[in-house]
């Protein structure tokens, strides 16, 4: 046994686990009508209702002690602080340097990173205030409309995502495309529909070495050149934002138009920085920095917020009962907000890039689970589906469900009937139906009493399904920053708790490189096949095709 799951907190949290599985939640609400009062909690204008989990008071004092006796709060100094805490990478994890309005310098090897992240967000804003008045102009003098964002995993989730949640707020002047995959489809679409005399490229590189971006960027290029632009003209319609700023350079981006950023900050912890230019362009710097604001508060909540208070720990530690002492091997989000709906993809890559992992710190093999799948989709569609699972399937899937209280510009029918669905769902999961309830339902039908009993067999719900409920007074930049920053310092509780390291990514990195060995296969039509025989054979089906 590892010294996590032989610890005393752990133990008692087992034993814990046992003796509730024989409750449900519904009998809990019945006898304490303070329930819901007691397990809510706010800030940085997010309202956590988590009372329909399977928690008692001592449950969450349990946790709250695994949290203490794992250091959490230790390790989360050490991260603010800009100690080497991505030990595989020889790291700092510095993302919220790049939101820290508190004034203060943050050391990485004890310089200040501050003046550098200020600069470049100077540089940002008067870049975006250059495009949005017409000041910066194509090479034919027409002003930048339309803006083709490069880039992927996290140098794509973080722009498209937020630009998409912040619609309500975008700028009318110009319009932002983003393009990850390297199947041409996606940027032979996004190209054949804009003019290049007003075309902005923006690509977005942490490493500059990610084939996907380096091949979309090249395509534009051409595109470019051939609907008329020069080498010369390149400047005024490429830019990119890199922290490798030699291969930007080598690659054709000229010095002035590359936006920094630094090691110190993870891939999919990057919108903060200049990979979030995209969002500014969209929404114009002064939203931009609302949103940069509504984490800089979660984070100030992150720190300071005793446990019991603390979302971003209140849902890691749910989230640990869950998986650890459940078996829940997955964690479904459920926006009901058409505008958050690329939410569950953003913490798909947040949550299973940093704890889809199983060494822990001293290099040994975990004997526990660690990241659980991410999944969901905007409600109300998954009632029509994939709920059906949740409601009545054998696998535990705790939810969050969230819901914006106001939304911009909606008929007030729309977004009642969303709301109600939204409760709905919960209510239903939380307290099921009874064999005893779908009988009396059934009884005035008529039926015969086998039928009534096997109708009523398929009907009953066991509920006691666990769910979070979300709630915003709106999504504004500022909330939307607070949100995003609590799952991140979700993941980053769960992972201090797993004593995995949440800020490298080996197994992506590893699909990467022989992604690369096989495009050479593939180039090389006469190059000899050493792979293993399924994939020999596959490379040898495509040259074929292709001959
Ligand atoms: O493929 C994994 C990954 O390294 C992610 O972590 C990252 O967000 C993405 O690729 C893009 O990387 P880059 O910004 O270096 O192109």
């Amino acid at each position: 046994m590892t010294a996590l799951t032989s610890s005393p907190a752990w133990q008692n949290l087992e034993n814990l686990a046992t003796k509730i599985k024989t409750q449900h939640m519904r009998d809990w609400f019945a006898a304490d009508p303070q329930r819901a009062e007691n397990f809510t909690q706010a800030a940085c204008g997010i309202e956590l209702d988590f009372s329909k989990n399977i928690i008692t008071d001592e449950v969450m004092q349990a946790l709250q002690t695994l949290a203490t006796e794992c250091q959490v709060s230790e390790k989360s100094q050490a991260m603010f602080a800009g100690e080497i805490i991505n030990h595989s990478e020889k790291r700092a994890v510095l993302h919220t340097a790049l939101r820290n309005f508190s004034g203060k310098p943050v050391l990485v090897d004890g310089e200040d990173v501050m003046p550098e992240v200020l600069a470049c967000q100077q540089k940002i804003q008067d870049f975006v205030s250059s495009v949005h008045s017409g000041q910066r102009k194509g090479y034919t003098g027409k002003p930048l409309k339309q803006i083709i964002a490069i880039g992927i995993g996290g140098s794509f989730l973080g722009p498209k995502i937020m630009s998409e949640a912040l619609k309500p707020y975008g700028f009318e002047g110009v319009k932002v495309h983003y393009v990850a995959n390297v199947d041409g489809c996606h940027i032979q679409d996004v190209l054949a529909s804009v003019d290049h005399q007003e075309t902005l490229v923006v690509m977005s590189s942490k490493s500059f070495t990610t084939q996907e971006t380096l091949q979309n960027t090249l395509t534009a290029k051409a595109w470019f050149l051939a609907a008329g632009g020069t080498q010369h003209d390149i400047a005024k319609h490429f830019i990119a934002v890199s922290s490798n700023i030699k291969a930007a350079t080598e690659f054709g981006m000229a010095e002035n138009n590359i936006f920094p950023l630094w090691d110190w900050v993870g891939g999919r912890y990057s919108l903060w920085s200049a990979i979030g230019l995209p969002i500014a362009l969209t929404i114009g710097y002064d939203n931009y920095r609302e949103l940069l604001q509504g984490a800089f508060e979660m984070d100030e909540h992150f720190q300071n917020a005793p446990i019991e208070q603390n979302l971003p720990m209140i849902l890691a530690l749910l989230g640990v009962w869950y998986v650890n002492f459940f078996g829940a091997q997955s964690h479904v989000l459920l926006p009901y907000y058409h505008y958050l709906r690329g939410l569950p993809a953003y913490v798909q890559q947040l949550d299973m890039e940093s704890n889809g992992k199983r060494i822990a710190g001293s290099n040994t093999q975990v004997d526990y689970a660690t990241g659980p799948i991410i999944w969901g989709s905007e409600g109300t569609n998954g009632q029509h589906s994939f709920h059906q699972l949740i409601h009545q399937g054998t696998v535990l899937v705790p939810a969050d469900f969230m819901l914006p209280l106001k939304v911009p510009n909606q008929d007030d029918k729309h977004h009642a009937m969303l709301a109600s669905n939204c409760f709905g769902q919960t209510q239903a999961l939380m307290q099921g139906k009874t064999f005893e309830e779908c009988k009396a339902d059934l009884a005035s039908k008529g039926l015969d009493n086998a039928t009534l009993e096997s109708l009523a067999t398929h009907k009953t719900m066991p509920g006691n399904k666990p769910s979070n409920t979300l709630l915003f007074n709106q999504v504004d930049p500022k909330t939307l920053g607070a949100l995003v920053a609590m799952y991140e310092h979700k993941v980053f509780v769960q992972g201090s708790i797993w004593g995995v390291n949440s800020f490298d990514q080996w197994g992506v990195e590893l699909g990467k490189e022989l992604g690369n060995q096989v495009l050479d296969k593939l180039f090389n039509t006469e190059a000899n096949l050493n792979f293993d025989a399924s994939t020999n054979q596959l490379i040898s089906k495509f040259r074929r095709a292709n001959e």
